[in-house]
This record gives structure tokens, C-alpha cells and sequence, in this order.
């Protein structure tokens, strides 16, 4: 029998870390796709890009795209960083951010963490701007959106793209504001154990309205899809594009989902609210938590403790999993390059002590309860 090793098994008794969240009528959405032409990239991925444009992108072209990954890519390429260019990118954060960077052969100037958000760590960016800098890309960890006006005042005065990973982002404010505002180019994840999944999935959104065109073609090749479609010769290839699109059996999960968005929100919220009203007197836990400034996705509820590997023994033998899920870049030998003789003072500080307790849709709040009680009962 198919074992979940390493993971917990996934038991009436067991608290799984994250679970995907299937709309109630995927059935339904799936019959009408397959009942169509269009089980690739079709009408619906036409659809779910301008619904999610009003509803998360403050209006802004939405391309649709098979990652998360796919649209960093794409936006990397978009916003023309070349070989050599200097990019300044978080250390902590899921490798899927910076690798693509790799391919593209740009510098990659890590920027140390905040100790207390997990997020960019504005003192660091500052002093790693230089002429040659090309972009800033930043992540909002586990859904808690960085200080966005002072890294659109950097990149004002600088004259350096704004690149945001939103990837565990969806639905996150800052001062009640779209997130996707206050950048450049943002990217979205629909992969898995996201707010809403296709299985795997990505948006793209840009502020530059001139490019969407352009965003199209690399999206499939380089070629203009619709007037391929034509079905004669009037397509030279002049940039180089690749095959990131997203396929309608995708799409047609997320458009039922974005429905159950607000659901959906307010469950992870609750979880949240629940473990924040357990653990905030716990003076040995600081709660990663939003100031009044931004709103939470919620996607993913981060403790910071000394007694760290302590706590996660005792929770899984409570069939509770917990998870790092995030490690800091540089440890990974691809990375290693671009840290020779470079000192991340705040990353050394928490890199043992953060742990991510379970939050997903099946969960249910007395499961937050009963977490947030037995930290309560190990970390005196
Ligand atoms: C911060 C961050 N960036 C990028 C990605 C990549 O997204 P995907 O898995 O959809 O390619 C992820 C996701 O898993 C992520 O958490």
C-alpha cells in the first residue's frame, strides 16, 4: 500500500500540514471542458484571466500561464534581465524564485531576511544597489505582503524594475490596496497546496499594458497563437519564446474555485485567528504574523522558537505535521556562486528556530485548537 513516508499518513487521526482545496463542483467544471474542443489553452483561460485581473490584479493584464515558475520566468524575460545583470533577490524563499534567474544567466545579489517577518529585509536591499542593478524581486512570505511603498520608493529612485513574487500571495492588501499594485510585474501560484489550485498553475500580471502582446507570444513560442490559427504561413518566430501556457482543463478548476475564493479565505482566516488568539501570550513564540498596514492570505501561519526541532518531535507524535517548508537559498549549491564571502546576520538567527504549523480547508478549528494548546503544553 502506497505509504505517505516521509510526510505523516493521512488518517482520520493525523493533522496533515497542507491539503489542496477542490471545489465543490470540479465535476461538473471537468464534464463541460471534455465535452469541448478545448482541453489545452482555450476560451476558458481567455475567461479566467479577466475575471482574475478585476478580482486580484487591480485590473492589469493577467497572462495565464502551467507555473508559478513559468511566470517568473516570463517576467524576468519581459522585463528584459540579460546575462550579467544584476538582480537583487531574497535569500528565504522557495528556490523556484531565484532559479530561473540561472537559467537566464543573471548576478544574483542575495538581500538578507527580517528576523521578525521572514520577508525581504529593506537595510539590505539598500545597500546592494548599484548601477548595474537591474530589478528587485521580493516574495511576500506565506502570504504577508513586504513594506510595499518603501521598495516602490527604492525603485523610483533607482529606476529599477519591481518584480513580486505573490506566488503564496492571492488576496493579500497592503493599506487595502491590491498587492500587484505596488509592482512591476507580480506573479501568482496555483500549484498544489495553494488557496486555489489547477494542480499546477501560474499568473502573470504587469502594469505595462504595451507588453501583453508581447507576453502572449513568449508564453507559446513566440508565435502569435490567434493568428496562427489562421492556418497559413504569416508567422516568422523573432523572439525566443517557450510552452508556458495553461490548459483549459486547468482554468476551469480555478474559475470554480475563485468562486468559493471568499469561503476559502475566511476558513484560512479563522485558523489563523485561532492559533493568534492560543499563541499570543506565549512568550517564548513570536507569531509571524500582518501589522495593520497590510491583510493576510493566510497561506501559511509561521512560529519562531528556540525549541524549534523540540516541538516538531513532539507534535508529529501527536500525528500533527509541521514544516520548514522553506529553506534559505544559499545553502543549495547552485546558489553558491553568488555568496563567496557574504554574511547574512538575520538568516543565521532564525534559520533553526521558524516552524509552519498545518493550515488548509479540511482542517477544522478545533484542530488549530488542539495544536495551539499542545505548543502551549511543550513551550513553557
Ligand atoms: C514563493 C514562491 N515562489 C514561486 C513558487 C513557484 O510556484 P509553482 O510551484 O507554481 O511553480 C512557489 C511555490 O510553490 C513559491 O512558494
Amino acid at each position: 500500500m502506497f505509504k505517505d513516508f516521509p510526510l505523516i499518513r493521512d488518517t482520520k487521526k493525523s493533522i496533515t500540514q497542507f491539503y489542496p482545496h477542490i471545489p465543490r463542483n470540479y465535476m461538473s467544471a471537468l464534464r463541460r471542458v471534455f465535452s469541448t474542443r478545448w482541453v489545452g489553452q482555450g476560451p476558458l483561460v481567455d475567461k479566467l484571466e479577466l475575471i482574475f485581473s478585476k478580482k486580484f490584479a487591480d485590473n492589469q493584464p493577467s497572462v495565464a500561464v502551467g507555473s508559478g515558475t513559468d511566470a517568473l520566468h516570463l517576467a524576468y524575460i519581459l522585463a528584459d534581465i540579460q546575462k550579467g545583470d544584476e538582480v537583487i533577490c531574497p535569500i528565504f524563499t522557495c528556490t523556484a524564485t531565484n532559479i530561473p534567474l540561472l537559467y537566464i544567466g543573471a548576478k544574483i545579489k542575495f538581500a538578507d531576511v527580517d528576523p521578525k517577518t521572514l520577508n525581504i529585509d529593506i537595510n539590505s536591499i539598500k545597500k546592494l544597489v548599484t548601477r548595474k542593478t537591474k530589478a528587485i524581486v521580493f516574495v511576500n512570505y506565506g502570504g504577508l505582503p513586504c513594506e510595499l511603498d518603501e521598495l516602490k520608493e527604492i525603485a523610483k529612485k533607482n529606476k529599477i524594475l519591481l518584480i513580486q513574487d505573490a506566488a503564496q500571495s492571492l488576496g493579500a492588501l497592503y493599506k487595502k490596496k491590491p498587492i500587484a499594485r505596488f509592482a512591476d510585474f507580480t506573479i501568482f501560484s496555483f500549484q498544489a497546496i495553494k488557496q486555489i489550485t489547477s494542480g499546477d498553475g501560474g499568473m502573470l500580471t504587469f502594469k505595462n499594458k504595451k507588453i501583453l502582446k508581447k507576453a502572449r507570444r513568449i508564453r507559446w513560442f513566440g508565435i502569435d497563437r490567434l493568428a496562427k490559427q489562421g492556418g497559413t504561413w504569416e508567422n516568422d518566430i523573432k523572439e525566443i519564446g517557450y510552452k508556458y501556457q495553461m490548459t483549459d482543463i486547468g482554468a476551469s478548476l480555478l474559475l470554480e474555485s475563485i468562486k468559493e475564493f471568499k469561503n476559502i479565505w475566511s476558513k484560512r482566516r479563522k485558523i489563523f485567528n485561532t492559533y493568534n488568539f492560543f499563541l499570543k501570550d506565549n512568550k517564548k513564540i513570536h507569531i509571524v504574523d500582518h501589522s495593520k498596514e497590510v491583510s493576510h492570505s493566510n497561506w501559511l501561519y509561521t512560529i519562531i522558537l528556540k525549541k524549534k526541532d523540540f516541538l516538531q518531535k513532539k507534535l508529529r507524535n501527536h500525528f500533527i505535521e509541521s514544516n520548514q517548508v522553506h529553506f534559505r537559498n544559499d545553502r543549495y549549491s547552485i546558489f553558491k556562486k553568488f555568496v563567496k564571502n557574504k554574511k547574512f546576520p538575520n538568516m543565521d538567527k532564525v534559520e533553526n528556530n521558524y516552524l509552519v504549523l498545518p493550515i488548509h480547508t479540511k482542517m477544522k478549528i478545533s484542530d488549530a485548537k488542539k495544536i495551539a494548546k499542545l505548543i502551549n503544553f511543550y513551550i513553557k
